[in-house]
This record gives C-alpha cells, structure tokens and sequence, in this order.
C-alpha cells in the first residue's frame, strides 16, 4: 500500500490497478503445477533445494489466497512419481519438508478450517513424511473450508493404470460387463475420485507441458500457463490467473 502510493505520489508511475474478480464463477477447484524452483535457485548462485524452500513460503501465500477467493479444492503437484529419479539428496530435502511446512503452519490452517489432504501412494514415502502428513490429515479431516490436497507421489498415468486393473478385476467377476464401463467408473477409481475436475491448471516457470498430472481429470480445465518460478508466484498473479478464467467461454464441446 505506501509503496504503491509513494509511486503514485512521485508520479513515477500509476498505483497498480486492483485485479477485478467476480464474486460469481470462482473456479470450483485449481490443480497448479509448482515449477521452477531449480531454476529460481540457480539464477540467485543457490543450491536447488533452497529454491523448494522458497517454494514452500508460496504455497502459503497462495492457500491464503485461494481460501480468501472461496476456492473448494487447491490442488499443489508437489512431488511426482518421476521425482524419485533424482539426486538423492534433493530428494531426502523434498521429502522432509511437507513436515516442515505442517509444524509452521498447521496451527493457521486449522484456524482456517482448512483439511489437509494427501493425493498419492503412500507405499515408498518415508515414515517420517508420511507421519506428519497422516497427522495432519487426521487433525483437519472435519474442517469444512478450502481442501488443501498435496499430489504426493503422484503420477496420473499410474492412478489410470490402477483404475483399469480395478475395473478389470471387477469384470472378472463379473460384476460389470466390458460394454457397461462408463466415465463414472474410471473416475470413480481414481485417487481424485471425491473432489471435483479441476476447473483450471496453472503451471509456472515457462514450460508447457502437463508432465503426468491429472490428465483424465483435466478434459475440460482451463489452463494458464506463467513465465514466473513458482518461489516468486504471489496473490497478484493467482488473482491475474483467476480474472483470466473468468473471462474465458468454458464450452465443453458446444457452442
Ligand atoms: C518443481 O521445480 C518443483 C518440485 C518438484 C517440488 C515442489 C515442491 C515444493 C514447492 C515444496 C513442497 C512442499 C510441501 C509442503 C509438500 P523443479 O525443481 O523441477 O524446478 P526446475 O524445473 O527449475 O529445476
């Protein structure tokens, strides 16, 4: 605020215009791709898992402004089933920080009534990570507001390959026959199966690409793509983001 009016003061430049957002038409759910954080680390001579603990302070930033626009579900790609491939290292700080981010800020998201979810398999994530995670989900799990889900050790083409031995198994038996598999079935075998598509995918840092996530479940998102790493991605952008959505035609194949 006095930044904005010392600029208008000075003349050196107009206050920011205020991003209009409708009270209406607030998308139901976004899934946002958090990339970029490497690449912020690197361009400041940082290693790159001081870029993941930046990106940990965004996320707070942007569940707060998720939550304030009335958002149902935030969905954050936080750690992918091809992430394993990387060096041990990062790896060991990426799975010590979703307990790190819950000891900070688990007291403000219950005051929020924010539930804590965990979209992912939880078979090969150390004991500790999913400790902290299954406390959290367990403390929130009667929260009403915003569904703070965490892709985890997710990977949709795995969840899909999952769905399809499910469906399979089930038509062994014989309790569905193969020309009775509907969309429901599919969707309902997924690890999203209780939470709505998203309506919209952001993904910063440039690259345009999906990498794995939640293809089935995206048919109809919107998606918004950002040249921002996501350490710097802040309320301004997710609102810019929001303000675009709203203004686009959401059609699902009609006219
Ligand atoms: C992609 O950037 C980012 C990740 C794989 C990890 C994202 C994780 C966080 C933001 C923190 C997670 C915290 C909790 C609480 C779950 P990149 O490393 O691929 O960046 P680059 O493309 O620039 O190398």
């Amino acid at each position: 605020m006095w930044n904005k009016l010392k600029r208008w003061l000075s003349g050196s430049g107009q206050a920011d215009a205020p991003i209009a957002i409708g009270r209406e038409n607030i998308p139901e759910h976004i899934a946002i791709i958090m990339d970029g954080n490497g690449r912020w680390a690197k361009r400041r001579g940082l290693p790159r898992v001081a870029g993941h603990h930046a990106g940990m302070k965004a996320i707070k930033r942007i569940t707060i402004a998720a939550d304030e626009l009335g958002v149902k579900v935030l969905t954050l790609y936080s750690f992918s089933t091809e992430n394993w491939k990387r060096p041990v290292d990062e790896v060991e700080f990426l799975m010590k920080l979703p307990q790190e981010f819950l000891a900070l800020e688990i007291d403000e998201l219950i005051r929020k009534n924010v539930q804590v979810r965990m979209m992912g398999w939880r078979d090969n994530v150390p004991a500790h990570t999913l400790a902290a995670v299954e406390e959290a989900i367990e403390r929130t799990k009667h929260n009403t507001g915003l569904i703070l889900n965490f892709a985890f050790n997710y990977g949709s083409r795995l969840e899909l390959v999952t769905a399809i031995q499910t469906i399979a198994e089930a038509v062994r038996r014989g309790e569905l026959m193969p020309q009775d598999i509907q969309e429901e079935h599919i969707s309902a075998c997924l690890l999203s199966a209780d939470l709505p598509d998203p309506d919209m995918i952001i993904r910063t840092s440039g690259e345009i690409r999906i990498s794995n996530f939640m293809l089935w479940q995206m048919a109809y998102a919107e998606l918004w793509f950002t040249d921002v790493y996501w350490p710097d991605f802040d309320e301004t952008m997710f609102r810019q983001a929001v303000s675009e959505y709203q203004r686009r035609a959401r059609r699902y194949g009609g006219i």
